[in-house]
């Protein structure tokens, strides 16, 4: 077997490929200048969430935030994400505008959809006009037109992945797709009766169900790493899960429940230690952090389109070349083969080996322009914003009288998971929908993280980066008045 010394398992953003505390500091205070420089001298150099005064910040500790979420909007002078006002990138999401039960949207629930900027939903239309074709066939105008968008939009994502070179991305349909695939056309053909499978306890179904299947298939055993009471890993546990019997790992970058921040490079690291390979399931930290497979160095990475302000029926797989040559082909059909005889087929090289018939040709190419759209703002500037926008949102809905927030790690992104004494989860979502608040309350596709801190569902509110601290305090007076 081959062992390695583990000695330390400290949690730090830089292990996560994030930018540390100092860096992103720097960032949060040049957004939020008044908030920062009302504190200490300190505080404006290096962001921490111990800077927030006493019993939490408001909406006019960000200065110009709050006439947002009191639903005028105009004339509102927003922060900037990066170089980009916030009222710019709020007047791209058309959708934002929108009103519900009379009231203007405040859409808090992005970690099961995100909302699509003006920019996608024109591709999108252009792509339908000007270019509509089936790939990678055909002699005409417009059959080059569309694979030449389709395959820009596989090197985009390639380039924002941090991926070596296009051929490593394959479409998908989405996360659960991407998943499903690395189960059965990598991992299930490695698989013994009594070999191991290691998920996390954070995961959701689509991370849970698809190496079940495989396990039950081939005899395989799933294993799972637990977490602490603030729901993040507990490294050492989940180091000594590993034996001579693991081959695989599929774990969660963020969970979807607790927005936890799992340190994916540490445990890639052990896992490859102990000669195991990785999968990281990202549909829920790309839209909020910069992802750099390379550095992360998971074997396998997957994300879906409408997560990241995409279309939905798209996603990408990451796969590193040896392991992309070493899976079975995924579906049979068109596009996939070299050359077919009733004899015998000739498998074409990933990635599209693994995309068999019609690709979904047209959101590939959205999705393009939703990487396009994330990349001019900039990742770390979205992480930065987002990650004050976190602090806040925790503290403000610490204040609400019998409200518990589920999900306290210290590295969290997006999610802001809460229950609400006497109240069920789904009544409190209809409450807030009432007040334009788009929430999701229910098992969030994830039962036993939930079940393990005792609940059987949770009011979720999930934040992107249009949103502002001031549909936050809307939130929490919304909740105050149940
Ligand atoms: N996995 C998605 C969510 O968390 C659907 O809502």
């Amino acid at each position: 077997m081959n062992t390695m010394t583990i000695q330390r398992f400290d949690l730090t953003p830089n292990s996560l490929g994030l930018p540390d505390e100092r860096e992103i500091g720097a960032l949060v205070a040049s957004y939020f200048p008044e908030f920062y420089s009302a504190q200490s001298p300190a505080a404006s150099k290096a962001y921490s969430p111990k800077v927030l005064p006493e019993g939490g910040a408001r909406a006019s500790d960000f200065h110009s935030l709050a006439p947002v979420a009191q639903q005028g909007g105009s004339g509102a002078q927003l922060p900037y994400v990066g170089t980009v006002s916030l009222e710019k990138i709020r007047a791209d999401f058309p959708i934002l505008s929108e009103k519900v039960n009379g009231k203007p949207l405040v859409w808090l629930d992005n970690g099961a959809t995100t909302q699509r900027p003006r920019q996608v939903i024109d591709r999108l239309v252009y792509y339908y006009e000007h270019e509509n074709s089936n790939v990678h066939r055909g002699a005409h105008t417009l059959a080059e037109r569309s694979t030449d968008a389709f395959e820009d939009a596989r090197g985009k994502i390639a380039g924002f992945l941090g991926a070596p070179s296009k051929d490593n991305i394959v479409f998908v349909r989405g996360t659960t797709e991407g998943i499903n695939l690395v189960a059965h056309a990598y991992v299930k053909p490695l698989l013994k009766a009594g070999d191991e499978i290691i998920v996390t306890l954070l995961e959701h179904h689509a991370n849970i169900v698809p190496w079940q299947i495989v396990a039950e298939e081939t005899g395989a055993v799933l294993r799972v790493a637990p977490v602490d009471q603030t729901g993040q890993i507990i490294i050492s546990e989940y180091a000594k899960l590993f034996n001579r019997n693991t081959r695989f790992v599929s774990m969660t970058h963020v969970s979807n429940v607790l927005g936890t921040v799992v340190p994916v490079r540490e445990m890639t690291a052990i896992a490859h230690g102990f000669g195991a390979r990785v999968m990281v399931d990202g549909a829920q930290s790309v839209s909020h952090m910069p992802v750099n497979v390379s550095a992360l160095d998971a074997d396998w990475f997957v994300f879906s389109g409408h997560k990241i302000f995409g279309p939905t029926g798209i996603g990408a797989l990451y796969g590193k070349e040896d392991v992309l040559e070493a899976a079975r082909p995924w579906q049979g059909g068109g596009n996939m083969i070299a050359d077919v005889t009733f004899e015998r087929t000739l498998y074409q090289k990933a990635p599209d080996k693994f995309e068999a018939g019609t690709a979904n040709i047209a959101d590939a190419v959205g999705l393009g322009a939703a990487i396009d759209y994330v990349s001019s703002v900039g990742m770390e500037n979205i992480a930065a914003y987002e990650r004050a926008l976190v602090e806040y949102g925790m503290k403000e809905l610490s204040t609400v009288p019998g409200l518990t927030l589920v999900g306290t790690a210290a590295n969290k992104a997006s999610v802001l998971s809460f229950v609400l004494d006497g109240h069920d989860n789904m009544e409190v979502g209809k409450y807030l929908d009432k007040a334009g608040i788009a929430v999701r309350a229910g098992h969030h596709c994830a039962q036993p993280i939930l079940r393990h801190f005792g609940y059987e569902g949770a009011v979720r509110p999930s934040l992107a980066f249009y949103n502002t601290p001031a549909e936050i305090d809307l939130l929490v007076r919304t909740l105050r008045g149940l």
